[in-house]
């Protein structure tokens, strides 16, 4: 069996080959605003998101080609956040990736532009998708929910900011559960909720990846606030040491290093357990929500 690093790396070459023809640049200036799109989306990335629509897919015997438009819409949607986040106005870095951030690399304006402009096709991507109408309106309901403002990966960023402001939040336990689950676990909910849709899954499926998803998700996060004080900037490809720099409230701030790993740990082994139903045939979610936890990148 292929370890799952390669296989992630395996389906990020074939995701990044398919993703590519879709950037067909226009002809006049206005194609800056593609370029940075196409940038910033095919500048590396782990491809995590579009990975558990596939795999979770697979589990319904879908393949790479039945699972593509909703994959890239979410890479697509997720690299929007990206863009927007490292913002002079939101978190102002200059490194994703391991290149310079979009505004970097192109102006402040043609960055905010590329970030609407990959929303945009996200949902244009589904729309156009050759999904039957019933599972496309579901995948748009769905993907708009859960990156949107009301309880959705919006929230989770303006809450994320608030935070920042605030010396002793009142209940900050509270408050950063609510900030991971909603900046970081929204979408890779959502990852795992598509791929079920896609393949039809019944609701006791669609249950069990629900419940897996909302524990790799805060797992995600806590590994990535965790990152930025462990991990190797070349490796991860961001500045690190930023969160405390920046007054961030994560589950490293409010709990300690090694409290967060436990609680990191504990979410995996649950996340594993939500999808023994599934059984040898989920293995590579299982060892997926493994290298959650345990990744260096
Ligand atoms: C970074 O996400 C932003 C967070 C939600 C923590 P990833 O760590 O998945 O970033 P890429 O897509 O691999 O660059
Ligand atoms: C970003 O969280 C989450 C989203 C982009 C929605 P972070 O601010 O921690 O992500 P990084 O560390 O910059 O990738
Ligand atoms: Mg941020
Ligand atoms: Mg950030
Ligand atoms: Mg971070």
């Amino acid at each position: 069996m292929t370890d799952i690093k390669t296989e992630l790396s395996n389906y990020s070459l074939r995701f990044n080959q398919q993703a590519e023809k879709m950037f067909a640049l226009p002809s006049g200036p206005e194609k800056r605003v593609v370029e940075a799109m196409k940038y910033s989306l095919l500048n590396g990335g782990k491809r995590l998101r579009p990975y558990l629509v596939y795999a979770t897919a697979r589990l319904f015997g879908k393949s790479f080609e039945d699972s593509f438009s909703a994959a890239a819409s979410l890479e697509m949607l997720h690299t929007y956040s990206l863009i927007h986040d490292d913002l002079p106005a939101m978190d102002n870095d200059d490194l994703r990736r391991g290149k310079p951030t979009c505004h970097k690399q192109f102006d402040e304006a043609t960055a905010i532009l590329a970030g609407d402009g990959l929303l945009t096709y996200a949902f244009e991507i589904l729309a156009c998708s050759a999904y039957d109408d019933d599972i496309k309106i579901n995948l748009i309901k769905l993907l708009s929910q859960n990156a949107g403002a009301f309880k959705g990966m919006i929230s989770g960023q303006m809450l994320d900011l608030y935070a920042e402001t605030v010396k002793n939040p009142q209940n900050p336990t509270e408050l950063i559960s609510h900030i991971e689950e909603m900046k970081t676990g929204c979408l890779l909910s959502y990852a795992c909720q598509a791929g079920a849709v896609i393949g039809r899954a019944d609701s006791s499926a669609y249950e069990a990846l629900t419940k897996y998803s909302r524990c790799i998700g805060i797992a995600f996060q806590i590994a990535d606030d965790i990152l930025d004080i462990e991990g190797n900037q070349q490796l991860v490809g961001k500045t690190l040491h930023k969160d405390s720099s920046q007054n961030k409230l994560t589950f490293v701030s409010c709990y300690g290093i090694a409290k967060a790993k436990d609680m990191a740990k504990n979410l995996i082994e649950q996340a594993k357990q939500e999808i023994a139903v599934f059984g040898e045939q989920s293995n590579n979610l299982k060892a997926l929500a493994q290298f959650i936890i345990d990744r260096t990148y």
